[in-house]
Order: structure tokens, then sequence, then C-alpha cells
């Protein structure tokens, strides 16, 4: 019964499509905003060398996971664990993805509608042209408000609603295919803008000059999470991507490319915004509201910064478009073979479902935040239970499916495409290593260490 399926799945046109839609989902928000107010939160260079250990040692086994088990069940992450493991409670996993990407869209959606209302904001020049204490209370004043929000949510969801209906191919392929080369090129010019500045310097050292003693487990903690955020780890992303996948790509490298595509824009953010932060006397540990507070304070003082805000937010749009499409698509795929609609009718349904609780995340920070669910507000509870709980949960049951349910003979299997490819045998063991051992030891202590603090 799941076989009919399987000649008529979508796919992606070529490896090129398959990078550049893995590597849109990756880079996104999390590159943007997240990353840099990390970094600035814990102590800059250790922060950023603790997270590429992450990255190489967990991240790049993960990816691959997620990938073979996409791959081989060619199916959506509701319908992978049950073709795979037909005998055992495995599909709980793919629900548990599924959930826990309508909980990301949901306040993904929120945060990419304030994208654009600071892009509209840097068309109008409203940065050049206010004074100190506007820009200091813009922010606040925008996200709690009722209405602005709102609309900025909607219209960001009906793009991502939009892109994600015309399909893989057509959708998803061609618009990151032209979208992340332009990102590429914004994020690279206003990083090369901003490594000029005279007092520039100070961020670079910031950045590359690790400082130890400022070292805690708290450090730990946020560079994993980070490392699963930005790769899109453990929410059904790769293995719904996977699933659209040929029997000849190659997933080793896919999944290498894509880490270094996503820490690649990390780090081009990181040198976009830290020097800036520095050149202006700002504390780069200012929090979650780096990019939306200071940042238009520094593009307010900067010669041509009025340009330079609008290419910025501009690249803030592109891609959290190109994640916010992947979760989407989660969602989507999920619910097209489970309930067998049609990509239209999955698309209405599951629209209408984020846009309601985007507008509860929405709304919980202005008019509802005297609501509070577990001392929480909406917006905070949903960020906390996916990026925090339910992501760090299915990464640990996808690498445990992997390597204890699938086992060493499947990992071989796809990455050699059945034997055609020349693996050295001693990759294919440390990496099974990693997924067996490593992987699965690191997600538990981080999860007990941050439910026992
Ligand atoms: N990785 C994306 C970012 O950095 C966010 C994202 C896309 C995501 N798909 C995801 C996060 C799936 C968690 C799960 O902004």
């Amino acid at each position: 019964m799941k076989r009919e399926n399987k000649t008529s799945r979508e796919s992606f046109s070529s490896s090129f499509g398959i990078l550049v839609a893995l590597a849109g989902s990756a880079v996104g928000l999390g590159n943007l905003w997240r990353f840099p107010y990390l970094v600035g939160e814990n102590g800059g260079a250790a922060f950023i060398l603790i997270y590429l250990a992450f990255v190489l040692l967990l991240g790049i086994p993960l990816l691959l996971s997620e990938f073979i088990i996409g791959r081989r069940s060619q199916a959506s992450a509701r319908q992978a664990f049950k073709i795979l493991a037909p005998d055992g409670h495995w599909g709980f996993t793919g629900l548990l993805a599924v959930i826990c990407c309508t909980l990301i869209l949901s306040f993904y959606s929120v945060v990419g509608g304030w994208g654009i209302e600071y892009f509209v904001k840097a068309v109008k020049f409203d940065f050049t042209n206010a004074s100190d204490e506007t820009l200091s209370s813009m922010f606040s004043t925008f996200s709690s408000s009722t209405w602005a929000p709102l609309i900025c949510h909607t219209v960001f969801l009906v793009v991502t609603a939009g892109i994600v209906v015309s399909g893989v191919k057509k959708g998803i392929e061609s618009f990151s295919k032209i979208m992340m080369p332009v990102l590429f090129v914004i994020m690279t010019g206003i990083a090369i803008r901003s490594l000029t500045l005279p007092g520039g310097g100070a961020g670079v050292e910031y950045m590359f000059k690790p400082d130890w003693s400022e070292v805690t487990g708290k450090t730990f903690l946020a560079a994993l999470g980070q490392a699963f955020f930005s790769l899109s780890l453990g929410s059904g992303m790769v293995i719904t991507y996977g699933s659209y996948v040929k029997k000849h790509e190659r997933i080793l490298s896919l999944s290498v490319q894509t880490a270094l595509a996503d820490t690649a824009f990390a780090l081009i953010a990181g040198c976009a915004i830290m020097p800036a932060v520095f050149a202006f006397g700002i504390s780069p540990s200012e929090g979650p509201g780096l990019v939306f507070t200071t940042l238009p304070f520094i593009f307010g003082k900067l010669p041509m910064g009025g340009i330079i805000a609008i290419l910025f937010f501009f690249a803030l749009l592109l891609a959290a478009l190109t994640s916010s499409i992947s979760v989407m698509e989660v969602i989507i795929a999920s619910a097209m073979e489970e309930f067998k609609l049609k990509r239209k009718t999955a698309v209405t349904a599951v629209f209408i479902g984020i846009w309601i609780l985007g507008c509860l995340c929405s709304l919980s920070l202005g008019p509802m935040s005297g609501w509070k669910i577990m001392g929480k507000s909406v917006f905070d509870l949903f960020d906390y239970l996916s990026a925090n709980v339910l992501m760090l949960i299915g990464g640990l049951l996808v690498v445990i499916f992997v390597s204890w349910k699938l086992g060493k003979k499947a990992l071989h299997e796809e990455l050699t495409n059945g034997g055609t490819l020349k693996i050295p045998d001693w990759v294919i063991d440390t990496i099974f290593f990693l997924i067996r051992f490593v992987a699965p030891t690191a997600i538990l202590i981080i999860m007990i260490f941050q439910y026992v603090s």
C-alpha cells in the first residue's frame, strides 16, 4: 500500500537543488538572529569553538542519520519510521517531529513577520530619521502591539504557504536556488562593510580569540541547542527532504556540505554584526533583542546605513522564508501521506491551524501577556518546548533508531549507495561510533543537566 506512491513521489531535480534546499532550511533566523546574540551572551570565541565542535561531532552524524531514514523509506517523517520498523512503536517519533514543527512554525512565522515590519521600516528610512529614544523603544512598542504584528505574521505565513503549495521542485527548490546565492552576496557585502569600520577590529578579536575563563556548563548547553536549531535537526526536516532525494545522490557529502554552508553563514552573520556592535560601543550581550534593537540603531549611524538596513532585513526575510518553507513541508508531507490529501488541501488546513497558533504567540507578547502557561508566555513556551525539549528528544530517538534498529549494515549501504561508492572503512566506523555512542551520550547529558538546573 505504501509502494504505490513511490513512483509518483516528488523529488529534487539535481544535487545542487538538494544542497540549496537543505542549506536554505538550515540557514535562517538561527544564523542571523540567534547565533550572534548567543555569541555575545556566551563570551565570544570560546562559544564559537565549542559550537563548531558540536556541529562536527554531532551535527554531521545527525544530519546523516535523518538523511538515511528519509531516503531509505522515501516517506514523510510521520510514515518513515512505520515503514522502516513496522513492528515497533517507532511511528511515534514521526508524530513528535510533526508536533515539533507545528510549534516551531507558529512562533517562527511571528518572528518572520517582525522581519517584514523591519524591512518596511528600512525601506521608509525610519532608522536613519529616528531619535535614539524612538529607536530603543521601537522594537518593544511594535512587538507588544496587537494588530501590526498579527498582520505581518499573516503575510509571512501566506508567502510561506504560497511557496510550499507549488511543490518540491517548482516551489521549494526554485525559490532556494535563486535566493541562497542572493543571501550569500548580501551578507558577505554587509560583513565586509562591518569589518572595515574603524574600531571593528575589537569585534573580530572577540569572535576569534577565545577566552576560556568565561566557559561554564551553560555555554555547552547553549552551543548544543544552537547546533540543533541551526541545522534544523531532530524535527523531521532532513527526513522529509531526504525522501525527495534519489538513490544515486551522495548523502555523506551532502550532509557535510550542508553543515559547512550553515556554519559559514553563521560566521558571516557574526562578522556582519559583531564588529559593528563593538565599533559603536554597544554591549554584545544584549540578548535576543540584538538584531531588532541594536542593529537599527547602528544602521541609523552608519554612512549609507539606510541602504545597508534595507539589504540586511531583506536578507533576514529570505533566510527566514527558506527555513519556514522547510518546517511547513515536514507537516504538509506527513499530512498528505497520512490522510491521503492533495497538496493544496493539506496546505490550506495546515495554514489555518498554524495561523491561529501564531496569533496566540504574537498576542502573548502584548495584550495577552498576563496569560501564562507553566510560567511562560505562549511564545516562550513554544520556543522552549521545541528547541529545548522536542528537538533533543527527536535527535536522540533518531540516532538510536539508526544505530541500534537499522544497524551498521544499513549505514554502510546508504553511505556507499549499495556498494557503488568507495568510502574507507575507518570513515564509516567513525561515523557509526559517533551515531551509536557519542551523540546519544552527549544529548542525554545535556538534557539531564538542563532539567536538573
Ligand atoms: N534552522 C533554521 C534556522 O536556523 C530553523 C529551522 C528550519 C528549524 N527548520 C527547522 C528549526 C526545523 C528546527 C526544526 O533558522
